[in-house]
């Protein structure tokens, strides 16, 4: 049963879509099972630009079986724009479906996570302001739209006035929202219901059918593990659980489902948003990291925090996830820079640890212990095998596997599919 779940291992934006796009070639189905169109991958394909945020990469395949899992949320609207917005470009999407069970993130989601972080003022998370959280908060409070409820008008205005008329209330007094009504919401869920009720499936029974018979499924992570709801930087975290427990929830399936997982990591680290990042970078090291790697976020455009790659932080995705291998991308990155440092543990009021701490105001104010090792100045660009990397970068992967205690199976070394070395096998 190979199933091989590809998970961020920081907070989000490590390359995973490069990372799902490259081994989507070996894959039968591609599964994403948590988060929503907060998310954004940028894959190139043969000098081509693609960029998704909502559909899993593997819909760039034409024989590959795209899914969503119920774990994630659904923006109709964006689904229905990136499906349109993929066939005009001459990609296939007859394979993608939808988890029945998936909720639909509604349009005063949209608006409430907007008023929600006004509200907030100093104290923001910096939401990517697509209503996921909300949509997320009504899913648990049981009060969200899922998508099978498209399928029964009768049951889907039920639902309808179960819900809206205190959603709208509670927008209006407390945030001034002028409101939204049963009948606008029926419109709005029955203008797209012929569109998403063709896609939608039990996601956990076709993908334990296609483990039962031996197809490859590889499990699409969004975001990273220190956005996960339970193990992340809580409360600057997104409200899923995209590290690798999510894909049973978010999926349908049993632990047996996933037998290998890849952790996605830069070979620096970025985060966008609010919340604590130990080895932030607020010097012209930063500037030149955010600069060279274009660290602009994909769905936001915001300028991302830079930082030199931190250990400490990695060992704990390692455990969290389970993680058995590692692919380590944007090493081109740190090409022409005299030393890279590495964060191998924390200085905490005086004291040396090399635990991830649990109370954020411990981790906004413990000091990185920094090991240094030496830059290399050569390109890396049009490197294809691992043996032709200069010394020192092999050194910093090295050292990356000894302070992590998995191994670098892949390294990216810039955008496109071919930009990319492995390392003996990936195993699924
Ligand atoms: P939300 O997911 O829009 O609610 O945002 C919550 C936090 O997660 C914010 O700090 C966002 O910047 C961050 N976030 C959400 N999605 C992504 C992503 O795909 N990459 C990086 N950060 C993200």
């Amino acid at each position: 049963m190979p199933g091989l779940a590809v998970v961020g291992a920081q907070w989000g934006d490590e390359g995973k879509g490069k990372i799902v796009d490259y081994l989507a070639a070996q894959a039968d189905v591609v599964v994403r099972y948590a988060g929503g169109n907060n998310a954004g991958h940028t894959v190139v394909v043969g000098g081509e630009t693609v960029k998704l945020h909502l559909i899993p990469s593997g819909i760039l395949y034409p024989d590959v079986t795209c899914v969503i899992g119920n774990g994630a949320v659904i923006d109709p609207e964006v689904l229905v724009q990136e499906l349109d917005t993929l066939q005009a470009r001459g990609f296939r999407t007859a394979k993608l479906f939808i988890s029945d069970r998936a909720h639909l993130l509604m349009p005063y989601h949209r608006d409430q996570d907007r008023l929600e972080e006004e509200a907030r003022g100093a104290h923001r998370l910096g939401t990517t302001g697509r209503g996921v959280g909300p949509a997320y908060a009504d899913k648990v409070a049981r009060e969200g739209i899922r998508c099978s409820d498209l399928m029964d008008e009768a049951w889907l205005r039920q639902r309808l006035e179960a819900v809206v008329p205190r959603k709208s209330m509670l927008l209006q007094k407390l945030y001034g929202h002028p409101g939204v009504t049963v009948d606008e919401m029926m419109d709005y869920c029955l203008r797209f219901a012929p569109r998403l009720v063709p896609l939608l499936v039990d996601s956990g029974a076709l993908v334990q059918d296609a483990l039962a018979q031996g197809r490859r499924v590889l499990f699409e992570g969004a975001q990273g593990t220190l956005l996960d709801i339970d193990h992340g930087t809580y409360p600057y975290v997104t409200a899923s659980s995209p590290s690798a427990a999510g894909v049973y929830s978010g999926v349908g399936v049993g632990p047996g489902a996933v037998t290998n997982v890849l952790g996605v990591t830069k070979a620096y680290t970025t985060r966008v948003g609010q919340g604590p990042f130990p080895t932030e970078l607020t010097d012209a090291t930063g500037d030149w990291l955010r600069e060279r790697g274009g660290e602009y976020g994909t769905t936001t455009g915001r300028p991302r925090r830079c930082g030199w790659l931190d250990a400490v932080q990695l060992r704990y995705a390692v455990r969290v996830n389970g993680i058995t291998q590692l692919a380590l991308t944007k090493l081109d990155v740190l090409t022409g820079l005299d030393k890279i440092c590495i964060a191998v543990a924390y200085e905490l009021d005086g004291r040396r640890i090399d635990h991830w701490p649990a109370l954020l105001s411990e981790l906004s104010k413990v000091r990185p212990v920094y090991e240094t090792l030496p830059g290399w100045s050569e390109p890396i660009g049009e490197v294809r095998s691992w043996e032709e990397l200069p010394p020192a970068a092999r050194g910093f992967i090295r050292r990356i596997e000894e302070l992590a205690q998995v191994p670098v199976v892949c390294v990216s070394v810039g955008p496109d599919r071919d930009h990319t070395l492995v390392n003996g096998v990936i195993s699924w």
